[in-house]
């Protein structure tokens, strides 16, 4: 399985026990029952998007990446498989490079990389960052058995936040270069600001010329856009739904799914599309483990997910905003998605 973990999703599921408490002989999870609390008693009614990235919805989201609306994996791959080689030549420019991917590895798209980077040095150290240490010993022995020469050195970290700090990573040696991967359009679940705080935090992490890759969904046309979000197979739609399951399962919740509805909207005006459950009916819903009774009018939505799609050019600009020189930037013959590589200065 090659999941997709959302960064603060692992957290809450990894909680120490100190942070669990039973309730009607159930393990409440502190981080998932404050968010609950706190998005279904607001207006509008939110769930944070790393609420999907249970076990079961992190299968749906690997699921989702193999549905034929979902172009964005596929082209992502296409632009690597094109150009894995120029990018770690760019990356390394003369330099052996370490590779060290946001999230605990993407898969068949990193792997591109690595090979890249092992048939220039002959081996490379990559480290995976992730808040989920079972998603990184999955990652350590997928690579480790897949591909020669790759030295795998795994870190349990929440990337996402940092106080203003710069990302804690284990310094490079003399002659080696960094590059910092943050692919598959992960960028584009962060509001704009939490976006640039992020690659902030990035480069505060880096020396000069060390690199970040960063993967970036494009605007297009608003049928395509749909259609990813929300695939005929109807994955997404489950995708999406599962949260409500997840809250049955984990606080007792008493959602009736059949009385939920997905719905996928682009918002132009903000650029992203948003993933919405609609309430069918006027209902009220009881959460035992977290006392609450959420009231929804007929039609009323529980806002998901944003992803935000960006134009030519931005995802460069907010590198530079960042502190990142231009240093490449690879595209897909329909310009869907890009993959850009900025050089810290
Ligand atoms: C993980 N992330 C980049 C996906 C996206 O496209 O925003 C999550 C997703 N949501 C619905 N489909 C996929």
């Amino acid at each position: 399985m090659t999941t997709f973990v959302f960064p603060t999703a692992a957290t809450q599921i990894e909680k120490p026990v100190a942070n669990q408490r039973a309730t009607h002989a159930l393990a409440v999870d502190e981080g998932v029952a404050s968010a609950v609390r706190a998005g279904l008693s607001s207006e509008p009614k939110r769930l944070p998007p790393w609420l999907f990235y249970d076990a079961a919805g992190s299968r749906l989201f690997d699921e989702i990446t193999d549905r034929p609306e979902y172009y964005l994996t596929r082209t992502e791959r296409g632009i690597l498989r094109a150009h894995a080689d120029a990018m770690v030549a760019r990356a390394a420019d003369g330099a052996r490079l370490r590779i060290t991917e946001l999230g605990a590895g993407s898969a068949d798209k990193t792997r591109l990389l690595l090979k890249a980077a092992v048939a220039r040095q002959g081996t490379v150290v990559y480290e995976p960052v992730d808040v989920s240490a079972s998603a990184l010993d999955a990652a350590r022995e997928r690579i480790e058995r897949e591909i020669d020469g790759v030295a795998v050195a795994p870190r349990v970290m929440d990337y996402t936040h940092g106080n203003g700090r710069g990302l804690e990573l284990t310094p490079t040696e003399t002659g080696e270069r960094r590059l910092v991967l943050y692919i598959g359009s992960s960028i584009g679940n962060f509001d704009p600001p939490e976006a640039m705080r992020l690659l902030h935090r990035v480069r505060a992490g880096l020396r000069p010329g060390d690199g970040l890759l960063l993967g970036v969904d494009l605007v297009k046309d608003e049928a395509t856009l749909l259609a990813a979000y929300d695939d005929v197979a109807g994955v997404t739609a489950h995708f999406n739904l599962n949260m409500l399951a997840r809250l049955n399962r984990e606080l007792e919740a008493e959602f009736n799914l059949e009385n939920f509805e997905h719905r996928a909207v682009w918002n132009r005006a903000e650029s992203r599309v948003e993933m919405h459950l609609e309430s069918r009916i006027a209902q009220k819903v009881q959460i035992a483990a977290v006392d609450l009774e959420v009231s929804f009018a007929e039609s009323e939505t529980i806002h998901t997910e944003n992803s935000y799609k960006y134009r030519a050019g931005q995802a460069e600009a907010m590198l530079a905003e960042a502190g990142f020189a231009a240093a490449g930037s690879w595209t897909d013959e329909r310009g869907w998605f890009v993959v850009c590589l900025g050089r810290a200065e």
